[in-house]
């Protein structure tokens, strides 16, 4: 069982990295907000590579705490901030209504999925459709 361990603390190194410097607070907020969603994801994306056993009861609520976190978006971008680490482009704040959507899109269809899992093969297909509404907003509103 050493190297889940070693994998979740290089995952984690990463993802202080990711933020570090950044000065700005709600720039900060909404970093950490994207990477509870990233490590919700790597919850099931660990379980489908069978690197963790299959949970079908954590993977569901994995989706579930995506929804939850999915629904502060529109919150947590809401104030125009910048910082240099920042990725986030300023068309966020030009069209709003369609980040917010996209945001919408992600928080249904992890609700939605939540409580469908009930064996490893269905994790795949979960982790392409939630990648996709992932997708769906950083190929627009993120550098
Ligand atoms: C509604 C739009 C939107 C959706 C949906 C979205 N993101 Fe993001 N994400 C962003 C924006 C914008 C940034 C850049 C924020 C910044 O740098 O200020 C970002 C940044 C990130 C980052 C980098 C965080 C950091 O510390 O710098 C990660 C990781 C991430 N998103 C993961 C995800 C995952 C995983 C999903 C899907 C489960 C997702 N995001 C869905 C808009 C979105």
């Amino acid at each position: 069982m050493k190297t889940p361990l070693v994998m979740a603390m290089i995952l984690a190194g990463t993802a202080a990295l990711a933020h570090g410097g950044v000065q700005n607070a709600d720039v900060m907020n909404r970093m950490m907000g994207m990477s509870e969603l990233a490590k919700q994801m790597k919850v099931i994306g660990t379980m489908a590579k069978g690197a963790t056993p299959f949970d079908a009861e954590a993977a569901n609520a994995a989706l579930a705490r995506m929804a939850e976190e999915a629904s502060y978006i529109p919150a947590l971008f809401e104030t125009e901030a910048d910082d240099p680490k920042s990725e986030a482009l300023p068309l966020i704040w030009q069209d709003f209504g369609t980040f917010t959507t996209r945001a919408a899109e992600l928080e249904r269809l992890t609700r939605d999925l939540s409580g469908t899992v009930a064996t490893q093969a269905d994790l795949r297909p979960v982790m392409q459709q939630v990648g996709k509404a992932c997708s769906a907003c950083h190929g627009t509103f993120r550098e």
